[in-house]
């Protein structure tokens, strides 16, 4: 069952496929214990490619007939590939059939075709499709297709694949049939089927062309009042990428499924979307602003994925980022555009930095640190990272900023042009960019540009000012540079698009612009400069870089205070916020209760908390102290223990010393009126939500019961699930002794919600460690009756949640919480692969741990790497962790 086998895949080694599948038709008879499908095939020969044997993949598939033109046929099975030698030769087509049988009910990886619910679904990205049946399951080989499923009609009574419903009936036994043909040809990865006992919301709507559509989001019967979010998402994706690109929906029917058991958050198969329940249901009583936010890109993501991804796919899995790049970037890029004003749009803009330095920067700087393009891997699974998804949409984002909006629409419609219906690479795209805009840098750069698709790593941008009063003159130096990462000692310098600005000590603007480094050192002269100004660079966070600038506090304060740029006038907060974290983490004589932050940073987080006309959002991005995770890789030696220490002490005091502001900003922002989940309001509610937290922590030194006793009475009252969990959260954070109360009315409440489950579970097993009493809770939690390690969102709830999102609980002196994880990740990864892999990915940064947390560490990643029976995905993590 297990592979056994080293077998690492390079890029440099893709070969064009030998034979060509033209169509397919597959039938299925659906049953859980034993699946039958038939796959007819039409083949031909690549005349282009090597004459050689057909070899078609498969994975845990009984194989019972195999016919060429209606004839039986010798063939051999060979690892995981059934090898066919004596096939017609020249170039016409011929027929192949292929029986087989599949267990659904006992596939627990869910990649392939697996029952949740009672209900079948499939995963076939990125090689599922050959858990199905035996096939070229590589995504340049496109072919039409034609699904016939057949299914016990009471107990499936919903029977879907992509494309046209162009038959349906009933048959004998009970059964019945549905005929699906999709008019696109697509690779095997874009395949799905879903059959069983579903609901739909349905919508008719015209698009602009005056064809008219039908929308259906599937759910389970109770789900149905859950549903109305994810639809107004996708009309509203349908109409932005009309409008903004000139990308109209191609399909007269677009489904989107809900299933609960699923190992990421959606999947782009054609005019059949298969989604996490987390990313499709919503309503007020059980989902937050976030998760309202997180449907409204997810479902953006994956009908983006329908032009790039699925009419444009990739010639190769080392081309992930060809659609992944390029569709995070249409997500972030919609979200930004529906969130409408300027300030909603950085608020937007800075959380998706935040993701990209507390999730990529890391990855970029440990053991899995690839290219945007990778060049090689052991499990593909293994590559669907933040470097490819996010990272891979900052690339994409300098692109338009080399060429302006309009030039990168134009670049886009190039693009399709040249390559629809094809399966191309991430050079195809680029190239079609700068081809649309000849006299664009980007054109006149584009090789060198590149290299942030080949080389590895987050440059380092450092800055350096001197003024010259005399001369009127302000010189900027930028120099960059970037450390090696594994198998890439030495980096050539990158396009660096650096948005400028100089602020006057007066705040007002002296200049801005941007400037595109490409030297490994520049220096620009801004003339007649009448007094020192404050440099405000990288604005917008215009690249995907660490920038160094020796700033004073004095200069932050006037960043923070003035800059027009709302990103750097967040990153000023941040980086005094830093700056005093790693002071305080280095002074490791004062221990972290005895901390004290100095008055000019209290006055300037007062000042932002207390400003008149700056967004509630906006400010609680701003108080937000930068995460551990942040913080750590700030710091050549990680005492997670002390980061988190002192970040406790920090936030503490900011709560205490704050308390009236913070009283008044909950009295301010307290929402009244009907529940919108837009930026306004969410932005108040999170704010709200911050200051109540903060009172509450607040009160926990004094003993004060009142604001405990208020978050309690909000937390029993609160008409929305953003209320009522920040209320919750902020008795469990603040470890209150009505913490306990609250979580047993609040699982008493949810008991049947699922998604609301996996909150209360999450805010359990990340809470702020004390005294080593988490992992005892986690453990506790894992013998709940409501725990399922194989359901992937309730594992990553309390597994994930501990491990890798409550740092200060994790890493305990007693090495216990690496045992924990090391059992885990085999506990998984016998179930489940893919999760497993992504737990493993915990222990990344443990070379940078202080000792004795470092051997342990890796101890325990050793004690998982010895076993002999791992998966290629959890051991190619183990594996690259252990490398020097
Ligand atoms: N292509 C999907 C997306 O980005 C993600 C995806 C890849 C996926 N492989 C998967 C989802 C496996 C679930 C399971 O939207
Ligand atoms: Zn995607």
């Amino acid at each position: 069952m297990r592979e056994g086998q080293n077998n690492v895949i390079y890029r440099a080694d893709y070969q064009a496929p030998g034979y060509w599948i033209d169509s397919v038709e597959l039938s299925f008879d659906l049953d859980p214990a034993k699946t039958r499908v038939l796959n007819r095939m039409k083949l031909r020969r690549n005349l282009d490619a090597a004459p050689q044997p057909l070899r078609l993949d498969g994975e845990e598939l009984n194989l019972a007939r195999v016919l060429v033109n209606g004839q039986g046929t010798s063939f051999k099975l060979e690892d995981n590939q059934l090898v066919l030698e004596n096939l017609p030769e020249g170039g016409d087509s011929f027929d192949l059939e292929i029986l087989t049988t599949c267990q659904p009910a006992k596939n627990t990886k869910l990649m392939g075709l697996y029952v949740s619910n009672d209900s079948f679904f499939t995963q076939c990205e990125a090689e599922g499709f050959r858990r199905i049946t035996y096939f070229l399951d590589r995504p340049d080989v496109m072919a039409s297709f034609t699904v016939l499923l057949r299914a016990d009609k009471a107990k499936y009574p919903v029977l879907l694949s992509n494309g046209n419903l162009v038959d349906q009936g009933d048959l004998a036994d009970g059964r019945h049939f549905a005929k699906w043909v999709d008019p696109f040809r697509k690779p095997s990865y874009l395949f799905a089927l879903v059959a069983g006992n579903l609901v739909a919301r349905e919508q008719r709507i015209r698009a602009r062309g005056g064809k008219e559509h039908l929308l259906q989001v599937f759910v389970r019967a109770g789900d149905l009042d859950k549903t109305e979010h994810a639809m107004n998402s996708l009309m509203a994706s349908i109409a932005w990428d009309e409008a903004r690109f000139g990308l109209p929906l191609d399909l007269e029917r677009f489904m989107i499924v809900a299933t609960s058991d699923f190992n990421m958050g959606a999947m782009e198969n054609k005019g059949l979307n298969i989604f996490n329940t987390k990313y499709v249901l919503a309503s007020q009583a059980t989902a937050t602003d976030t998760d309202f936010a997180n449907i409204e890109s997810v479902v953006g993501h994956e009908y983006f994925h329908n032009w790039t991804g699925n009419r444009v796919t990739c010639r190769d899995w080392f081309q992930l980022s060809l659609k992944e790049g390029l569709t995070v970037f249409r997500d972030q890029e919609f979200s930004q555009d529906l969130a409408g004003e300027a300030s909603a749009r950085a608020v937007k803009r800075i959380e998706d930095v935040r993701v990209l330095r507390t999730a990529q920067f890391p990855e970029d700087a440990g053991p899995m640190a690839h290219p945007v393009r990778p060049d090689q891997y052991l499990e593909i699974n293994n590559f669907y990272t933040v470097t490819v998804y996010e990272k891979g949409a900052e690339v994409v984002r300098m692109m338009q900023t080399l060429v302006g909006r309009e030039g990168f629409a134009r670049g886009l419609k190039l693009y399709f042009e040249r390559h629809d219906g094809h399966a191309v690479t991430c050079d195809d795209f680029a190239q079609a960019i700068a081809d649309a805009n000849p006299d664009s840098t980007l054109a006149r750069l584009l090789d060198q540009f590149k290299r942030w698709y080949s080389q590895a790593g987050t440059p380092r941008v450092r800055a350096s000012g001197l003024y010259d009063a005399d001369a009127r003159t302000y010189r900027l130096t930028l120099a960059q540079s970037c450390a090696p990462t594994p198998g890439q000692d030495v980096k050539e310098p990158f396009v660096i698009p650096v948005g400028l600005g100089l602020v006057g000590a007066d705040g007002a603007e002296l200049a801005s612009g941007m400037h595109v480094l490409t030297q490994e050192s520049e220096t620009l002269t801004f003339e007649n400069i009448g007094s020192e100004p404050v440099p405000s660079i990288l604005r917008g966070f215009s690249a995907p870089v660490i920038l160094e600038f020796d700033y004073s506090d004095a200069q932050l304060i006037a960043l923070l205070a003035h800059d027009t740029d709302p990103f750097n006038r967040w990153e000023a907060g941040q980086r005094l916020a830093v700056n005093r974290a790693l002071g305080f983490i280095r002074d490791a004589g004062v221990a972290a209760r005895d901390i004290r932050l100095d008055p000019p940073f209290m006055n300037a987080m007062r000042a932002v908390l207390r400003h008149p006309t700056l967004d509630a959002a906006f400010k609680e991005l701003v108080l937000t102290l930068p995460a551990e995770t942040y913080i750590a890789e700030q710091l050549d030696v990680v005492d997670p223990q002390r980061i988190h220490a002192v970040r406790e002490a920090m936030r503490e005091q900011l709560a205490r010393e704050l308390a009236p502001d913070w009283e008044q900003a909950f009295e301010q922002h307290r929402e009244s009126g009907a529940y919108r989940p837009d930026p306004v309001s969410s932005g108040r509610r999170a704010l709200t939500g911050m200051a109540l937290s903060n009172l509450c922590l607040a009160a926990r030194a004094s003993g004060d019961q009142v604001w405990p006793g208020k978050a309690y009475q909000r937390f029993k009252d609160a008409g929305n699930m953003t209320d009522r969990f920040n209320a919750l959260a902020a008795l469990v954070t603040s470890g209150s002794e009505l913490a306990a109360p609250a979580l047993q009315r609040f699982h008493a409440i949810f008991k049947d919600e699922a998604l609301v489950l996996d909150k209360w579970f999450a805010l359990q097993a990340g809470a702020p460690d004390r005294g080593g009493n988490v992992l005892p809770a986690v453990k506790q939690l894992m013998n709940h009756p409501d725990f399922n390690i194989r359901n992937p969102n309730r594992a990553r709830s309390v597994i994930f949640s501990y491990c890798s999102a409550n740092p200060g609980g994790f890493h305990r002196p007693d090495a216990a919480g690496y045992v924990f994880w090391s059992e885990r990740v085999l506990e998984l990864d016998a179930i489940n692969p893919q999760v497993a892999a992504r737990l493993a990915r915990a222990l990344d940064r443990w070379k940078k741990l202080v000792e004795p947390l470092r051997s342990a560490a890796r101890e325990a990643i050793a004690r998982v790497a010895a076993r002999p029976d791992l998966s290629n995905d959890v051991r190619e993590v183990v594996t690259r962790a252990l490398a020097d």
